[in-house]
């Protein structure tokens, strides 16, 4: 008897965890994002926005639904809704950073007349968006259209009297979700949950759908993966980076190859030693990149040299005019972090916004490559 209790008790608890990784199983596989349940209010909206290029994960595995959408967020949603068209010049904004993941969106947005600055020349990047706010950005987007319904929620006098036909006509299309008790808490911030879920009743009502472009090349942000290697490190690196970004890569081959003796930085008169100590050292590189205009965001890769990029790198980054580029450096080295090392790329680089750089080692997986490039916020879209 004590052994069949064993037996059925061994039973009941492989049962239970078998339900219940088969349920986390089920969530994860069905959304794509370990934190969107298949069953969540929002999973559907998570999901459309994802499939329509709106938004993208936090991570390779996150969409993070209770994290607040910042005004920048918001005006790149807008934009891509928008199928991301040509943008010139600058904004005004003295916030805003010129080359920015963000920078097209916000001009966008402003000259629309979508999302303006708070006065001031400040637009408010990284400045979180209320639900109120959310609403009228939407509502012009849409024409500011007339209501005749009036809503009244229990904290209707907590809404801003700029933003009351907003709500009003969000409302009465049903693009808001369920409230709890009939509150809407005009004040709260909005999270991404709300917002994905605003834009997919929006768009799902057939009111501009064709804003969604169906020409995904279209949307897509031209990136470069630019690197050097000697000994073949950098290099795994970047053709491991490109395998989930499908990007444009480009190897920076010196005119005269690297050979050991070279290489060999125990020895002060070697030509990376010498060539390190010399500021004025640009080692000349056969090949250039044709169509530097084409692309919006440059990787660039190379191994830390004494604690610095070497000074190939410089020579690179002066043959083109980086203007209104990110540009994101990446290394490996035997230990040494990214540090500085690009600090000195920097001053070559007129109007470039850089972004912090990571350090890879040899052991460099793909799953780390995804997890850094989906944290780095610039609208990239990962393939893989
Ligand atoms: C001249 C020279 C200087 C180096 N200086 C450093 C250094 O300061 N710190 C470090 O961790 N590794 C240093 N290394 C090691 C390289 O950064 C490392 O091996 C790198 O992964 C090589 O990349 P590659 O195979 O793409 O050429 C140095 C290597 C060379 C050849």
């Amino acid at each position: 008897m004590r052994v069949l209790k064993c037996i059925l008790a061994g039973i009941m608890t492989f049962l239970l965890t078998a339900i219940t990784a088969i349920g986390v199983f089920a969530a994860t596989e069905d959304t794509g994002f370990s934190d969107v349940d298949a069953n969540a209010w929002y999973a559907d909206a998570v999901i459309y926005c994802r499939d329509n290029g709106l938004m993208s994960g936090t991570s390779s595995t996150a969409f993070s639904p209770d994290a607040f959408v910042t005004r920048d967020m918001l005006a790149a949603i807008f934009y891509r809704m928008a199928g991301s068209p040509a943008v010139t010049g600058t904004d005004n904004f003295t916030d805003t950073l010129d080359g920015a993941w963000y920078a097209n969106a916000v001009k966008w947005a402003a000259e629309k007349g979508i999302i303006d600055g708070y006065g001031n020349n400040i637009f408010g990047v990284g400045d979180a968006v209320t639900k109120e706010q959310m609403l009228t950005i939407l509502w012009r987007y849409a024409g500011s259209p007339e209501v005749d319904t009036e809503k009244n929620f229990a904290d209707e006098s907590d809404i801003s009297s700029w933003a009351n036909a907003a709500v009003d006509w969000a409302d009465s299309q049903n693009y808001m979700p369920d409230t709890e008790n009939n509150y809407f808490h005009p004040k709260e911030n909005a999270t991404r949950a709300e917002v994905a879920f605003i834009f997919m009743k929006y768009l799902s009502e057939g009111k501009t759908a064709e804003q969604v472009p169906d020409d995904e090349s279209e949307q897509k942000t031209n990136v470069l993966i630019a690197y050097f290697s000697c000994t073949g490190n950098t290099e795994a690196v970047a053709k491991q980076l490109n395998t989930i970004l499908e990007a444009d890569v480009y190897e920076i081959i010196p005119e005269i190859p690297y050979t050991d003796a070279d290489l060999n930085y125990g020895d002060d008169a070697s030509r990376t030693s010498m060539e390190m100590n010399d500021p004025s050292a640009r080692p000349a590189i056969s090949g250039s990149v044709e169509n530097m205009e084409e692309y919006d965001i440059i990787f660039l890769g190379y191994p830390i040299w004494w604690g610095q990029a070497p000074k190939i790198m410089n020579t690179f980054v002066e043959s083109y005019d980086f203007n209104g580029k990110t540009i994101i450096p990446f290394c490996t080295s035997g230990s040494s972090s990214i540090g500085s090392s690009a600090d000195a790329l920097h001053d070559l680089t007129e109007g470039a916004a850089w972004l912090d750089g990571q350090r890879f080692s040899t052991s460099t997986t793909e799953s780390d490559l995804r997890e850094w490039v989906n944290g780095l916020e610039v609208g990239l879209e990962i393939v893989k």
